[in-house]
This record gives structure tokens, sequence and C-alpha cells, in this order.
């Protein structure tokens, strides 16, 4: 298999610098479209622990913070958009460099749980849901926003378009293949919408 992650790291540490300037296709148009919608749904929700995995240079974490008064952390594959992060914050927010199919947080330690356009780049997808799953307190929110499609272009971008691509993506997947896979790894689909154009956001509970 190709080294997914070590493209991924490479892709966006070179984007780091640029990623929250550029609001293109290319750069963070989509992102930022999903954390506001992740933001807007969380506005209600109260919650002391959040974990962003694929946190990038922490656009929802900052969106989130000025909400929601918890205790934040972010993961990301990326030293440079870490880099970029933790040039916003103070040390309150615990960010971290590492993979999302090996969380380093203990059991149950989170209320919330985020990953937003982060997810198909993930070489071992299932793990990744798991360890989200590991790391949520019962009751907990898992809350995945993604840019996906479905039928044949799915299909076309998976068996073809990914073998060439140097960003890291490894598989595009559609709104039902994400609520699947989490049924699958224990969670109950609780609210599962499309957002704007392919974007959609799902949300499981522990
Ligand atoms: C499109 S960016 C989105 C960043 C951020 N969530 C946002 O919405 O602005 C995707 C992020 O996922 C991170 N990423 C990719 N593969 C990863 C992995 N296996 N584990 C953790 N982070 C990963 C990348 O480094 C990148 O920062």
């Amino acid at each position: 298999m190709r080294d997914f992650e070590g493209l991924s790291k490479k892709h966006f540490d070179a984007q780091a610098k640029d990623y929250d300037q550029k609001e293109t296709v290319y750069y963070s148009k989509f992102p930022k479209i999903s954390c506001r919608d992740v933001a807007e749904k969380l506005k209600n929700h109260e919650y002391e622990k959040l974990l962003d995995i694929g946190c990038g240079t922490g656009y929802l974490i900052e969106l989130l913070k000025k909400q929601n008064e918890a205790e934040y952390f972010g993961l990301d594959i990326s030293p440079e958009m870490i880099k970029m992060a933790k040039s916003k914050f103070d040390e309150s927010v615990n960010l971290t460099v590492g993979s999302a199919s090996d969380l380093p947080y203990y059991y149950q330690m989170f209320d919330v749980v985020c990953c937003v356009q982060s997810f198909h780049h993930y070489p071992y997808p299932e793990k990744a849901m798991q360890e989200a799953y590991r790391v949520l307190k019962p009751g907990g929110l898992y809350i995945l926003s993604d840019t996906g499609c479905s039928g044949i272009a799915k299909h076309f971008d998976n068996f073809v378009f990914r073998h060439f691509m140097k960003s890291g993506d490894y598989a595009a997947y559609s709104r039902k293949d994400i609520e699947k896979m989490m049924e699958k790894c224990g969670f109950t689909v609780v609210s599962s919408e499309k957002v704007q154009g392919f974007i959609f956001t799902v949300i499981g509970k522990k």
C-alpha cells in the first residue's frame, strides 16, 4: 500500500502557511464550511473536553472557543499544521502531532470527538473510528464532517483517481458509507445531513 500518512504529512506540511488565507477548493474552502457547520451543531451542546482529530491549523477549535468554554485537544499528522495551530492559542489548548489510528489519549477521556475533512485521508479508517470510540465517554458524540460522493463517481475516485493523487487522499465515502461504518464501530447514528454540495456531517453517539 502507498504511504498515505506520509503523503498527507508532506502535502499539509507544504500547505500549512497558506492554508487559512487561501479559501479555495485546493486549500481550506470545504473545511471551513464543515467547521462552521460543526460549530453550529455544537452551539447549544454542553461538554467539558473536546478532541479534534485532523485539526489542521485549529480553525474549528478557534470557532468553538468563542462559543463553548471547555478543554480543547487537537491532533494532526502534519507537524507544520500543528505549528500553525499552536501559534493561535495559549498552552491551555493541547495540540499534538500524531495519527488518527493510534490516539495518544486514555479511554473515555472526551465528551465530544470531531473529525473534519480529514477522514478520507486515513489508510486504516475502521481503526481510526474505533480509536475515536475508545477515547469517547459513554454517551459522547463523534462528529464527522467530510466531502464525499457515491455511485460511479465514488468508484472512479477510489479505483482510478486515488492511485495518482499526491495529497494522501485514501478513499471517497458516501454519507451512507460513514453511517454504516459508525454503526459497525458501535455508534448509534443520531444525525446525518447533507451540508452543501458534496459536504456532509454525520453524528454518532457512543
Ligand atoms: C483538509 S485538512 C482539514 C484540517 C482541519 N480539520 C480543518 O477543517 O481545517 C485535513 C487534515 O487531516 C490531517 N490528516 C491526514 N491524515 C491524517 C492522519 N492519518 N492522522 C491525523 N491527521 C491526519 C492533515 O494533516 C490535515 O491537517
